[in-house]
């Protein structure tokens, strides 16, 4: 068929709403740019952001569709453009979008793609790219955690809570999590979290009791809801990394407590990055973290698979807070 009348298989945003606006759509084909390459999705990551998108609420950066969200892949290089030196069709390949990432085919510049770790599954790769390099980027490039240091990560059993704690855990640092839901303090706990405390009544006393000194560093998933308690445990010289607000965006900080602890709030995004530091996160990724899931000392968190038609099961799951780990969409 030529190129012009193929069709692809995406999900679309019908309208800014609830998780029943997606709905199976088609793209156009196109032509692979220079330097890019087209991949043939095998599955996609659902994140947070997307449904933020869903609601009209998160428009993504110039050039990329609103109507189809999606932030993560991993599939096969089908085909490659001029000038490409690093893959071949047939590569197993996996990475972060700007968008468009619900769609049975992406194209994307060659240098941010990520070789997919020996031995595993394609499906099971698209459950790494952005939390991964979110949770690594964020603690060990930003935060600068190191072996013998504390590391205190809110809402453990999320995407990027369970990558970081499994990053805390190979950096030697000591991790203690929260989260709202007992049953994931027990998972987190049983993937290796040193300690977990469920966030009600009297948990801040508890986190204090756990690193009397304060944390060296806090891995901010919940923002604005758990400001105050983050300040009553910095310790001197912590790194305190905002990535996620799902708890809220706007808070009162006392600034004598941070001067006093010689403390430093930081926050962090990866999609708005301009491309050249996308790609140099992803060539960094692939050199120092991938032997680590071939290692088998890191591992992807999967919550649930689901057809990629089933989108709106998917929005529904991550918006309730239930799942623990990765939603994968299938195509
Ligand atoms: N900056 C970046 O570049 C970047 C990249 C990726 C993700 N993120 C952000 O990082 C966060 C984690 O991402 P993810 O994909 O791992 O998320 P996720 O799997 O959807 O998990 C988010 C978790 O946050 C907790 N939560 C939600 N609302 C809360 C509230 N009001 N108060 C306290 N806890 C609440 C829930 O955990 P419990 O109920 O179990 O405690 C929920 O499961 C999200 O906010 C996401 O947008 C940022």
């Amino acid at each position: 068929m030529p190129i012009a009348q193929q069709r692809i298989r995406c999900i679309a945003i019908r309208e800014p709403g609830p998780p029943s606006v997606l709905e199976p759509a088609h793209q156009a084909e196109r032509s692979t740019p220079p330097g890019w390459v087209r991949v043939k999705v095998a599955a996609s990551g659902v994140n947070r952001a997307d449904l933020l998108q869903r609601r009209g609420a998160y428009p993504p950066p110039p050039g990329v569709s609103p109507t189809i969200p999606g932030l993560e892949y991993a599939g096969v290089v089908e085909e490659v453009g001029d000038r490409c030196r690093l893959r071949a069709p047939g590569d197993p390949v996996m990475g972060i979008l700007p968008g468009e990432g619900y769609a049975e085919t992406v194209w994307v510049p060659e240098d941010q793609t990520i070789r997919v770790p020996l031995g595993m599954e394609l499906v099971e790769a698209a459950a790494i790219p952005e939390v991964f390099l979110t949770a690594w980027d964020a603690l060990t490039r930003q935060a600068g955690l190191v072996a013998g240091e504390s590391i205190l990560i809110h809402a453990v059993g999320s995407g990027v809570g369970t990558a970081a704690l499994q990053l805390a855990a190979v950096s030697g640092a000591l991790a203690v999590g929260t989260t709202r839901s007992p049953e994931k303090l027990e998972r987190a706990l049983a993937m290796g979290l040193a300690h977990g405390v469920a966030a009600r009544e009297g948990w801040v006393e508890q986190l204090g009791a756990l690193a009397p000194g304060g944390f060296d560093v806090i891995m901010d998933l919940v923002g604005a809801a758990y400001v105050s308690a983050n300040l009553g445990l910095l310790a001197e010289g912590a790194r305190w990394i905002v990535v996620g607000v799902p708890g809220g965006s706007t808070a009162q900080v006392e600034f004598r407590t941070l001067m006093a602890r010689r403390a430093r709030i930081q926050g962090t995004v990866l999609r708005a990055r301009p491309d050249h530091e996308k790609a140099a996160l992803a060539r960094a990724f692939e050199r120092r973290i991938v032997p680590l899931f071939e290692e088998g000392r890191l591992r992807p968190v999967i919550d649930t698979i689901l057809p990629a038609e089933e989108v709106s099961t998917a929005h529904e799951r991550l918006e309730a807070s239930d799942s623990f780990g990765k939603l994968l969409l299938r195509w």
